[in-house]
């Protein structure tokens, strides 16, 4: 029974990139108990990889991308335009690719686009692309994996069911979810994610820094008829 509830269940989900990003969502995939492949750039990379997580394997980046239900794109925008995408982007119609790169402005001078998300849907177009996880620092996803403070994920794509299938998972890793609207939205989420690393590096707050969406989650109607926005905490005054 106990064996039982260690195995890992869920889709399938690919990452492609074992670098510091690709390490990270990895590691939270397999602890959050999904079966994960994994193909880095280099084989031996992968295997090593694999071998520290429950549920996971390494794999050719066409098995991955052909095995796996959702497929995360853990690598720089470069790559992934010119070596990934034209290799496995027959394997990935139909499945939804999440996207966790930021363009560098060299990427954005080089595109008619304003976002690496629209980029890698001009090329994946029978791919629902979401944009997920760009501005969430690997060293903060890693502290999630112990015990730290869950940030807020920003979402952006054209798929809802798309986006249903990312907040599922990202919310089974303890994440909270935010669905910033379409893809072309993915520009506000790349921004922000500028805006952390700056502040990380000019205030001195390092790379862990991270980002929360506070919520006023309860509305209340006013006699008139009109949304009165009402603290969350509201319904807990006085309990003391
Ligand atoms: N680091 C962060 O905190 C962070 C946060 C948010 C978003 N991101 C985004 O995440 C992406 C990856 O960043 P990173 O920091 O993880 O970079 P990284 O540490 O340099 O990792 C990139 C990985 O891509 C792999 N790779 C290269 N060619 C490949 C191929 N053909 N197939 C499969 N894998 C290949 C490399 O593998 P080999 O070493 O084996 O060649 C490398 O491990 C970027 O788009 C970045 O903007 C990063």
């Amino acid at each position: 029974m106990a064996e039982q509830a260690r195995r890992p269940r869920g889709p399938t989900l690919g990452v492609v990139g074992c670098g510091a990003m690709g390490t990270a969502v990895a590691e939270l995939l397999g602890h959050g108990g999904f079966p994960v492949l994994l193909a880095g750039g280099r084989r031996r990379t992968a295997d090593r990889l694999a071998s520290t997580i429950p549920g996971a394997a390494a794999a050719p980046l066409e098995t991955v991308a052909h095995e796996a239900q959702l497929v995360i794109l853990a690598t720089s925008l470069d790559v992934s335009q010119r070596e990934i995408v034209p290799r496995i982007h027959g394997h990935l119609a139909g499945k939804v690719v999440v996207d966790v790169s930021n363009p560098t402005p060299a990427d954005l001078s080089a595109s008619a686009h304003d976002s690496a998300g629209e980029m890698l849907a001009e090329l994946l177009p029978k791919s629902p692309i979401v944009k997920a996880l760009n501005c969430v620092s690997a060293r903060r996803l890693r502290m999630l994996a112990h015990g730290g403070p869950a940030p807020t994920v920003p979402i952006a794509g054209d798929d809802l069911a798309a986006k249903q299938c990312v907040t599922y998972v990202l919310r089974r890793l303890g994440l909270d979810v935010a669905d910033a609207g379409p893809l072309c939205h993915s520009k506000w989420i790349e921004g922000l994610a500028e805006l952390l690393r700056r502040l990380g590096s000019e205030e001195g707050l390092g790379d862990a820094v991270g980002f929360r969406l506070l919520r006023l989650d309860q509305v209340d109607r006013t006699p008139a008829g009109r949304a009165a926005i009402v603290p969350a905490d509201r319904y807990e005054f006085g309990k003391e």
